[in-house]
């Protein structure tokens, strides 16, 4: 079993050549194994010493030369991606990839791979907006390769426009993202898995409502892991200020009844479903049409009992493995088990919302996986996106 993560960097001729070295000195960083093939025109700008230096890997320019070793290098790189980059990315090898020639080593590499391949494009402004160029790349993003917008400003030629090499941390950061997702284990392929996220509102009045403390964190990166292990994915999600988990299906909801009408249509057809919405337990008794005018003394609302979501899916399960949470401001152990008993839950995940550092908001959480078989899992203080991988791997444990 390889260890390191690979990623193949295909160098192509052109002045932003050098700013290839910082995105292999970033991902050297995070441990990733960086092979280097440049073209012949890369290394009239900056010379394979200086990549073989850095990746601390020789540096494949010539499909010809002697190998090194008995394999056949195009073929040998192309098989040891994880990913690809093309950083900077040329008109010519974009244009050679979508025409399908391979003529050297990086365009070979490029259409021996079956990892995925992201080009960083960086040229003039106006060879950037030829209609030539524009339509290979829709070519090639077509095919399922992925562009990283190149940047504006003043180009080495002089001109200002488009076509700047996207700025190094965006980079890496796609890379490692991407890098992510490709060497992710599989293991939730063929399974649909619902998660709802977020805190659902209560309407007073036009301007008013209530609601529960929740940023839906925990729920958006639950549904990212299943995404990125492969199930298909629904997120029944109430309001919050997060981005949408890429490749995901979002329901977006307000209220509990919107909530639980959503989930409900997707309940029957789920096979694993994870409750980490803040549902509101209460309403208010009347909706008042007309904004409520303050008078001089109390106010006294009168809220009413609302749908208690993962009780009801408790009571309707057949085949699904349904996950709930607990938040607790004592007695966690306890009060989890309670629910878990009373919602007819598969696990639940409790977590203590008075600790300081992992409390609503936080980017980290510290939680207990407690199963109906009575085995519990305490996890250290990690993130969310930690304890979402966590929380698969133990509930797939138990399939
Ligand atoms: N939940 C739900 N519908 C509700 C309340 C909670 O579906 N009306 C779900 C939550 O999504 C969570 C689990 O039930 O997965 C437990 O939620 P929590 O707020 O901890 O508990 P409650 O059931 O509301 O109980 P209590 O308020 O007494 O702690």
């Amino acid at each position: 079993m390889k260890s390191k993560k690979c990623v193949v960097i295909g160098v192509s001729g052109g002045i932003a050549v050098y700013k290839a070295l910082d995105i292999i000195s970033a991902l050297k960083k995070q441990d990733v194994d960086v092979r280097v093939i440049m073209t012949e025109s890369a290394t009239e700008f900056v010379t394979p010493l200086s990549f073989q230096s850095l990746s601390q890997n020789m540096v494949a320019t010539d499909m010809f030369a002697e190998p090194k070793a008995f394999e056949i290098q195009h073929i040998s790189l192309a098989q040891k991606a994880d990913l690809m980059l093309i950083a900077p990315a040329t008109a010519n090898i974009i244009g050679k990839v979508a025409n399908g020639i391979a003529d050297d080593m990086l365009s070979t590499t490029i259409m021996a791979t079956k990892a995925k391949v992201i080009f960083a494009p960086a040229m003039n402004t106006n060879m950037y907006e030829n209609v030539i160029v524009q339509s290979n790349i829709e070519k090639l993003i077509s095919y399922g390769y992925e562009f990283i917008t190149p940047g504006s400003g003043r180009l080495a030629c002089g001109d200002v426009g488009v076509g700047k090499l996207a700025d190094v941390n965006i980079i890496v950061n796609k890379v490692l993202e991407e890098l992510n997702k490709a060497t992710k284990k599989q293991d939730l392929k063929g399974k649909k898995v619902l998660v709802s996220a977020g805190p659902t509102i209560a309407q007073i009045d036009p301007v008013r409502f209530i609601t529960n403390r929740s940023t839906g964190k925990m729920g958006y990166n639950l549904a990212q892991e299943a995404k990125d292990r492969g199930a298909e994915v629904v997120l029944v999600s109430g309001p919050t200020s997060l981005e949408n988990p890429k490749g995901v299906k979002v329901i977006n909801v307000n209220t509990n009844d919107e909530m639980k009408d959503a989930i409900l249509e997707h309940f029957h057809n789920s096979d694993i479903v994870i409750k980490a919405a803040a549902v509101a337990d209460y309403k208010p008794k009347e909706y008042s049409t007309q904004k409520i005018k303050k008078g001089d003394g109390d106010l006294n609302l009168v809220l009413t009992r609302d749908n208690d979501i993962l009780k009801l899916l408790g009571d309707k399960k057949t085949h699904q493995l349904l996950v709930g949470f607990a938040a607790e401001s004592n007695n966690v152990i306890e009060n989890a088990k309670k629910k878990l008993e009373k919602k007819n839950l598969d696990f639940i995940v409790a977590n203590d919302i008075t600790a300081k550092e992992t409390g609503f908001g936080s980017d980290d959480n510290k939680v207990i996986i407690i199963s109906s078989t009575g085995e519990k899992k305490e996890l250290d203080k990690m993130s969310k996106k930690e304890v979402a991988s966590n929380i698969f791997d133990t509930i797939l444990e138990k399939r």
